[in-house]
């Protein structure tokens, strides 16, 4: 029996998550699953806008409950409005030259290779997530350009009944140009809407007025495309992450002079000087109205033309009812979900999952939270869920953890961590029926983990490892240490010559023992 006691029968999936709807379908068991999407495919973050739409004004220090915002609901359902004109913040951030950074094999679902890697354009990427929709035959059960904006647990479930939790729906109807808007009951909900819509720009003094002193001056990576835009300028990129590292290695010889990068802390792929054609910059203290910024090191610059911030994200939930739900869903003191287990379960919410909410190997870790929930709200789940008392000491533990190492509440680094954490959801889904009912949780093989740690997509400067370790190729923080020795592989000696020929990736640490050596 599931956790609720309760025959879960129809699920609601936010968000076009394709591992979700393949896990559900496969269990056999379910009566109803639904997949709804606000774009107008499946694809998520790489759907490719070439176009960013209007720019919505940056509000430094700005969380997303105040500039993503739960909509006004028509009083009587079903209704139809004039269109809702909100920002959704839907389009993505994929820029034009943007290719995948972890290895394919990787990068991908259990079942499906990504066509091509390791590291693929973002086209590629958008196209196997859509196909994936049809190699399982769930694309019958995603609804399109239909966006959940309304979930709300009903106080008392009654068996047999309509489903626990409400769901409020508002889709566009292009050729009539007005919204419909309706409701519908589902006994769970996976939560699959991703964390990348909403960027992030930190407060900091005078950066309103400077932005209404020099309109159009700062804009967040969400909004890049193409480095054209900045040619001949002086820019100011804020944040080293992927997003501020790949920016400005598109920006060097296209802007003027050096591309100036304005770094909080070190990252963990950077050496003890910045790379030729950018100079590095600490945090920006104060933006003045003469257009001068100052730094934290009192060190000042004039004449910069745009400042790109790069600092990331806040993941959003507008459509989560606080009011009915007994409080939100996220804690943004804290950067977590309130009262999760594992990034996928809910302590307080049995028929509630999230898919796809820690940073870890995406659509491979996505693969083994589908297939978990699906296990548990089927009632197939081989261990059963810890106690409420034991997911929340969970929780504290982690929270009093990451917080003494000032890591984030949902980052799984790479290593003995992400091996734990898989093995987890591993254990707790077990094997499918002896029918076929459900799909196996899949082995991390020691070739995806040697590939995960050898093929990099940018070369490391010395005694670097990959992935955030000290040194990623230490036995401690090195996957394939806690797997064994890794097999041989012709298949990615064949793939190791063909990265070998200088598409621009590298492969690190070839004279340790690669798998094509290794017996
Ligand atoms: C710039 C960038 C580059 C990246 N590069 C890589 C990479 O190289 N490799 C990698 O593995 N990962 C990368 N990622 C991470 C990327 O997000 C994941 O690969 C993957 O797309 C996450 O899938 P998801 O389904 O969880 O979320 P998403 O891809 O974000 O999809 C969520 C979907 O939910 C929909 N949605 C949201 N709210 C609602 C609602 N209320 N109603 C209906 N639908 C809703 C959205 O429209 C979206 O389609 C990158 C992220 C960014 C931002
Ligand atoms: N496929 C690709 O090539 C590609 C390209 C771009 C992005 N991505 C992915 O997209 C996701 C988002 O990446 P991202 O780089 O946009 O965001 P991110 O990884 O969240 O990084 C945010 C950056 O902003 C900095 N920052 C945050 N607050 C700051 C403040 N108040 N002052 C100064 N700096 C601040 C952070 O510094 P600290 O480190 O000090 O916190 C960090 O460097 C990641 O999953 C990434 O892998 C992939």
């Amino acid at each position: 029996m599931n956790s609720s006691q309760v025959k879960i029968k129809s699920v609601a999936i936010i968000g076009a998550g394709p591992s979700a709807a393949a896990a559900l379908k496969a269990e056999n068991y379910f009566d109803q699953i639904r997949v709804f999407e606000r774009r107008e495919t499946a694809g998520g973050t790489w759907i490719h806008d070439p176009d960013p739409g209007p720019a919505a004004p940056i509000e430094p220090g700005k969380l997303p409950s105040e500039i993503d915002v739960h909509l006004d609901i028509p009083s009587n359902l079903p209704a139809t409005t004039l269109p809702d004109r909100t920002n959704r913040w839907a389009t993505t951030p994929v820029y034009d030259s943007l290719s995948t950074n972890i290895p394919n094999i990787v990068m991908t679902f259990s079942d499906a290779l990504l066509p091509y890697g390791p590291f693929a354009p973002h086209y590629v990427a958008r196209q196997y997530v859509e196909s994936y929709f049809a190699l399982h035959q769930t694309d019958t059960l995603l609804q399109t350009n239909t966006a959940v904006e309304d979930v709300a647990r009903s106080p008392i479930r009654k068996l047999n009944e309509q489903g626990e939790w409400k769901l409020t729906l508002r889709k566009y109807d292009a050729a009539r140009q007005v919204d419909e808007w309706w409701e519908e009951f589902f006994d769970a909900v996976i939560l699959a809407n991703g964390h990348y819509a909403v960027p992030y720009v930190p407060k900091v003094i005078g950066l309103e007025q400077y932005m209404e002193t020099y309109p159009g001056r700062v804009s967040h990576s969400k909004r890049y495309r193409s480095p054209k835009l900045y040619a001949g300028q002086r820019v100011l990129i804020i944040g080293n992450s992927v997003s501020g590292r790949e920016l400005s290695e598109e920006l060097v010889g296209v802007a003027r002079d050096s591309v100036l990068v304005s770094r909080r802390s070190p990252a963990f792929w950077e050496g003890d000087e910045p790379p030729p054609g950018i100079e590095w910059k600490p945090v920006v203290s104060e933006y003045k109205q003469d257009g001068t910024i100052l730094f934290a090191d009192g060190s000042t610059l004039t004449g910069i033309d745009a400042v790109i911030y790069c600092t990331g994200y806040k993941p959003s939930f507008p459509f989560w009812n606080e009011e009915a739900n007994g409080g939100p869903l996220f804690d943004y003191r804290s950067n977590r979900l309130v009262g999760s287990y594992q990034h996928v379960f809910f302590r307080d919410f049995p028929t509630l999952g999230a898919v796809g909410f820690p940073r870890t190997l995406t659509f491979r870790s996505f693969e083994y939270q589908a297939i978990a929930l699906s296990r548990l709200w089927s009632g197939r789940n081989a261990r059963p869920l810890p106690s409420p008392q034991r997911q929340q000491q969970w929780e504290a533990e982690r929270a009093e953890r990451t917080q003494a190492q000032r890591k984030y509440f949902h980052d799984v680094p790479w290593g003995a961590e992400t091996n734990d954490y898989l093995r987890e959801l591993f254990n707790f889904a077990g094997l499918s029926t002896l029918a076929g009912d459900g799909l196996l949780p899949p082995p991390l093989t020691r070739k995806m983990v040697w590939e995960y740690e050898h093929v990099l997509k940018w070369k490391l400067p010395e005694g670097k490892g990959p992935h955030g370790g000290n040194d990623g190729l230490e036995e401690d923080t090195k996957m394939q240490f806690r797997l064994g020795s890794p097999a041989a592989d012709t298949t990615l000696k064949a793939q190791q010559v063909h990265v070998e020929e200088g598409k621009g990736w590298v492969v690190v640490g070839k004279d340790e023992g690669t798998p094509v050596d290794a017996a």
